[in-house]
């Protein structure tokens, strides 16, 4: 076994990373509170990973993204932000209340021209898109573990040579080296993991930020 080269974080670590590189922002802010005060559950990635979606999308030079799974619009607000101009998010959600906050927070910031919220079960829009010979040059993937496998075939078709398609919850909360036994989410997520080492039309890392996001892109 290969010796760990990480330097581990703790919350003091965490907190001088944040502190410099990921400044605080009231419209995130307000946008969490009002998904707690609506009762739709805190699954949002974290600040960092925010961060991290709005450098990729600037690094491929994105201007077209595609996010599966909205909830109420904080990744895509950090998506959208890293497009560029005339770029467009176009980002799927099978829940309609959470949807409809997404398009009240893409608003909010600035985002309307650049977002499209599209309420629909994300694999039966994904063929559409195909059907349509759409192809994107960021994906998210955040949406129900079980379908991962799904989202992420489908994504490749969506995609073109240097896409980059991003996938959180890789590391599942340190869970994913454990046995799976009844967890069904945890096994797609091994699956979708050992699909993306193995994939040869995808190159990928799993980045060890949040709660694990793996970084893949298209050849
Ligand atoms: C983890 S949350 C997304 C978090 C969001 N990406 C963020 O970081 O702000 C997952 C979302 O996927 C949605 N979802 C679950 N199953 C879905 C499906 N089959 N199609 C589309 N959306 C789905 C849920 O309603 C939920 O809002």
């Amino acid at each position: 076994m290969k010796k760990m080269k990480s330097v581990p974080l703790n919350e003091e670590l965490y907190n001088y990373i944040l502190e410099r590189f990921v400044p605080e922002d009231s419209l995130l802010n307000e946008l969490i509170s009002e998904t707690e005060a609506l009762n739709i559950p805190l699954i949002q990635i974290s600040p960092e990973q925010g961060k991290f979606l709005t450098l990729i999308c600037k690094l491929c030079n994105a201007k077209n993204a595609l996010e599966i799974g909205t909830l109420t619009g904080f990744s895509g607000i950090h998506i959208a932000r890293g497009l560029k101009e005339n770029g467009k998010l176009v980002t799927v959600e099978i829940e309609q209340k959470h949807g409809d906050t997404a398009k009240k927070y893409f608003e909010k910031a600035g985002l309307k021209d650049k977002t499209e919220v599209v309420i629909s079960p994300a694999l039966d829009y994904m063929k559409i898109l195909a059907e349509e010979n759409r192809s994107f040059d960021f994906i998210f993937i955040d949406a129900n573990k079980t379908n991962y496998p799904d989202y992420l075939e489908m994504a490749i078709k969506l995609s073109h040579p240097g896409t980059a398609i991003t996938m959180d919850n890789m590391i599942k909360n340190g869970r994913v080296i454990e046995d799976a036994g009844d967890d069904e989410d945890l096994r797609f997520i091994q699956l979708t993991n050992d699909i993306l080492s193995k994939d040869d039309r995808i190159e990928t890392l799993l980045v060890p930020i949040g709660d694990g996001i793996t970084l893949s892109v298209v050849k």
